[in-house]
């Protein structure tokens, strides 16, 4: 792994306190997906993973405008087989769902976005301590390095197999709007860059956040949906992964549903 220093230009971090209300980390099984966001025999030594930190952050603000830098070797640096194949997820908070998939999946290198800097400082000491050599985080504010990111994977002969946004912040006040992680202009730059075929796994427990997000995606002509999943029924559309991401499980144990869509680039 990389130093820190390397990914976060000082003028994109937030401030030292950040606190967030993550979800507890029971675990639990449901049909053949793992409920184990805290981790099962892990962690080789305990982890505090009812650390709080902030829980919202302004995507808007001036902290989190500067594009990021990506030194020329950071690739080697995050991952020990860099030309393997990508997951990329956006807005991984503490990312127990990238190490839990990076953990059973060690022919995928996996990358986590998160806005909130303290987060990220936590998920990287996480993946040393899994011991994982395929999982990295980026401190970013995905709606302007998203396809940054993308770009330099894709110039390195990188293969992105699905990029993943699970339960966005919803920013539900109008005015809020345009805080919201997918937006018209960034799904138009993701579809400028990707190969046909790239997929885009959209999850979220409000409906009208995953329908917005699936809107923009599919009234854009560059994409359509994935084979299997309809953007008209989004609360029956499965998760093509065996894993599921913190929200997701506080969503289910409160007996409430999770709605979930996947488009790829036509
Ligand atoms: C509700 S949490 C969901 C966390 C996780 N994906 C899950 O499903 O459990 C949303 C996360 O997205 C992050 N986030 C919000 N806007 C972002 C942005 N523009 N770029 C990167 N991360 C962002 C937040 O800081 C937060 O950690």
């Amino acid at each position: 792994m990389t130093g820190l220093g390397a990914h976060f230009p000082s003028c994109r971090l937030s401030t030292a306190t950040d606190d967030l209300q993550d979800v507890s980390t029971r675990i639990e099984k449901s049909g053949d997906r793992v409920y184990n966001p805290g981790s099962t025999q892990r962690p080789k030594q305990k982890e505090h993973l009812k650390a709080k930190f902030r829980q919202h952050v302004n995507p808007l603000s001036d902290a989190y405008q500067t594009p990021i830098s990506l030194a020329p070797r950071w690739i080697e640096e995050a991952f020990e087989k860099p030309s393997q194949k990508i997951v990329v997820d956006v807005g991984c908070a503490k990312g127990t769902w990238i190490l839990q998939n990076a953990e059973a999946n060690p022919d995928t290198n996996y990358l986590g976005l998160e806005i909130r800097r303290p987060v990220v400082e936590y998920c990287i000491e996480r993946a040393k301590r899994w011991e994982l050599t395929n999982a990295h985080f980026f401190a970013t504010n995905a709606n302007i390095d998203l396809p940054i990111i993308m770009t330099d994977l894709l110039e390195r002969g990188v293969c992105i197999d699905m990029v993943t946004i699970h339960h966005p912040d919803p920013h539900f006040k109008k005015r809020h709007k345009k805080r919201r992680v997918v937006t018209d202009e960034l799904v138009e730059e993701i579809a400028n860059i990707v190969p046909l075929g790239c997929r885009i796994f959209l999850q979220s427990d409000i409906e009208d956040v995953c329908h917005n997000m699936a809107n923009s995606f599919l009234r854009n002509a560059k994409y359509q949906p994935a084979h299997g999943y309809d953007s008209s029924r989004l609360g029956d559309n499965a998760s093509p992964h065996s894993v599921m991401t913190e929200r997701e499980i506080a969503t289910l144990n409160k007996g409430l549903p999770v709605f979930r869509m996947m488009v790829e680039r036509a």
